[in-house]
């Protein structure tokens, strides 16, 4: 038998229609005029809320809840979307890191021996996002890493780094490199090892691309990492970040252009050469695979590499477990096996999967574990829409959520699929530029995007799912967690919040084809986004598995029964 067989639900009937929509970086916060989704027109989403109070509750997007290590830590889409596809809560990147670095662990494994093979000669290179935001990497993990690789061989340690000022305020950047400066000060006293930072970029401008969206990306972080040239040289990072910020003020920490680190003689102090030892310290994928393939790849066309190094590679974390990229890794990866996706194509279920160029990723390879490609070339089908690129999305904060809600409309009209699922970006990267004004315009769009997908499954009849990944554009500035209040800076600004939040998430079902003897229980007030994939599943009539998390609805009446009363 086929261990992947569901059986059928014993009240809901298959047949059904079913849009999973995932609006990105949707929460629910007080309603003020520093929530841009209370701002915005969001006339449908509002009558989800105020329908059936059976058929809208709000879930859990962080912490435990979504697989990360404390209750404050804000939620992503990576953990978002995982939990979302695979129905379970697994321990993610951020705590498995710090459990291998606390254990020691780490510093024994085969990904670590591997880089160890170029100690003593060869540097040690050390490339990824510096800031405490725990989304992609955290300070205090970078700062054990460098301690202990020190103490473990590394007699040349060279630091690349990309500022944040996305997961963390704007302006932090100069607060973690001062941080990561002392620890590479008191390493080298202490182990005699030379520690250095040998260059610099802001994340969306140097390195940290994502899903092929823009390689020039890559290589402006190439160029300054591994061939030590950059329009801007520097003898140290802080003179870096502010000379480069008095030279240009609109330049913030997401944008800072590549920079790289030099000697008296004006000499780059830490290209990448044979033989050296590189990590990339991040430990979500989505933003270090490109990099990873540049590294790792022999036969690489993306971008002209110049010199390809003959060196020893090794990730945090494997990021794509699909294509066992990067073969060596110093922490595994939450081994997510056995997501909805795979069980609906052993079910014959035919999947209609779309968003943009900066979201496909989540719907496709987060949503199935971390996992690139598709289960079922027949039954699967998924659809890039590309994204803009060159732009920040204020500029354009409306993205191309029409037309992934179209695209969507018609593989929903077309009748060759039982369950479409899309991801509508704007909440969320327009919320990561801060700008309040085009994140309201953004919301608006995203609120219309969905309806158009409602209206196509009110036409055939089908069920909708409404939630979202994690909170941003429900709160732009900084507030008191307790109160809610602003939390204004020392001379009395509010501060603006470009990243995710702690914010519960909106879920709604309803369309003509929701059975009306199916609701939401009462009984899981503390359901998170692990939940949905059981009530996905419970949807198209069947079971979920059973160590899946509880589904969220339930059905009294047999279907049939109930509607003959
Ligand atoms: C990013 O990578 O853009 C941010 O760090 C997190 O945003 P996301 O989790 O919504 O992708
Ligand atoms: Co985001």
């Amino acid at each position: 038998a086929d261990s992947f067989a569901l059986p059928p639900h014993p009240k809901i009937a298959k047949g059904k229609k079913l849009a999973v929509i995932i609006l990105d970086g949707w929460g629910e916060q007080v309603d003020d005029q520093y929530n841009a989704i209370h701002v915005a027109d969001t006339p449908t989403m509002d009558s989800l809320k105020k329908g059936r109070p059976d058929t809208w509750r709000l879930v859990k997007a962080h912490g435990p809840a979504v697989g990360l290590p404390k209750e404050d830590d804000m939620g992503n889409s990576e953990v978002g979307h995982n939990a979302l596809g695979a129905g379970r809560i697994f321990e993610q990147g951020a705590g498995l890191v710090d459990t291998a670095l606390q254990t020691g662990k780490l510093f024994q494994g085969e990904g670590f021996k591997h880089i160890q093979g170029a100690f003593p000669e060869g540097t040690l290179h050390l490339i990824g996002l510096l800031s405490d935001g725990g989304v992609h990497s955290r300070l205090d993990q970078i700062q054990a890493l460098i301690k202990g690789s020190a103490e473990n061989g590394a007699k040349r340690i060279r630091v690349h780094f990309l500022t944040d000022g996305r997961d963390v305020l704007d302006g932090s950047s100069l607060y973690f490199v001062d941080e990561l400066e002392k620890t590479l000060k008191e390493v080298q006293e202490a182990t005699g090892s030379d520690c250095k930072i040998a260059s610099g970029g802001g994340r969306m401008e140097v390195t940290m691309d994502r899903y092929e969206n823009d390689w020039n990306v890559v290589k402006r972080g190439w160029d300054a990492q591994v061939l030590g040239e950059a329009p801007h040289k520097f003898k140290s990072a802080t003179e870096a970040l502010k000379k480069l910020k008095e030279a240009d003020p609109k330049v913030n920490d997401q944008y800072y252009p590549p920079f790289v680190i030099v000697d008296d003689e004006g000499k780059a102090v830490g290209p990448i050469v044979d033989g050296d030892a590189v990590v990339t310290f991040n430990f979500r994928a989505d933003r270090m695979v490109m990099l990873a393939k540049a590294l790792e790849y022999e036969d690489f066309k993306s971008f002209d590499r110049v010199r390809w190094p003959k060196i020893r590679y090794a990730g945090m974390l494997q990021y794509d477990g699909e294509l066992k990229l990067p073969a060596h890794y110093l922490v595994s990866p939450p081994e997510i096996d056995r997501t909805s996706g795979e069980y609906l194509v052993h079910n014959g279920i035919r999947t209609f999967a779309c968003s943009e160029t900066v979201k496909f990723g989540h719907v496709t390879f987060f949503w199935n574990g971390n996992r690139s490609g598709q289960f079922s070339q027949e039954l699967e089908e998924y659809v890039e829409i590309p994204s803009d690129t060159g732009i920040t999305f204020n500029v354009q904060p409306e993205m191309k959520a029409i037309l992934i809600a179209e695209r969507t409309r018609d593989a929903i009209l077309s009748g060759k699929f039982d369950v479409v699922r899309v991801n509508l970006p704007n909440g969320d990267m327009v919320g990561h530029t801060g700008d309040f004004h085009a994140t309201v315009v953004g919301c608006a769009t995203a609120d219309k995007a969905v309806k158009i997908i409602l209206d196509a499954i009110e036409q055939v009849g089908g069920i909708f799912l409404v939630t979202a990944d994690h909170g941003n554009a429900e709160d732009m500035v900084k507030r008191n967690p307790k109160t809610a209040q602003p939390v204004l800076d020392k001379n009395g600004q509010l501060q603006i919040l470009t990243s995710h939040t702690c914010a519960p998430v909106p879920i709604a079902i309803g369309g003509p084809g929701l059975p009306q003897n199916v609701r939401f229980r009462k009984d899981l007030p503390n359901g998170g986004l692990a939940n949905v994939a059981a009530t996905t599943l419970n949807l198209l009539g069947f079971e979920a598995p059973a160590d899946y998390e509880p589904s969220l609805v339930e059905a009294d009446f047999n279907e049939g029964e109930f509607r003959n009363l």
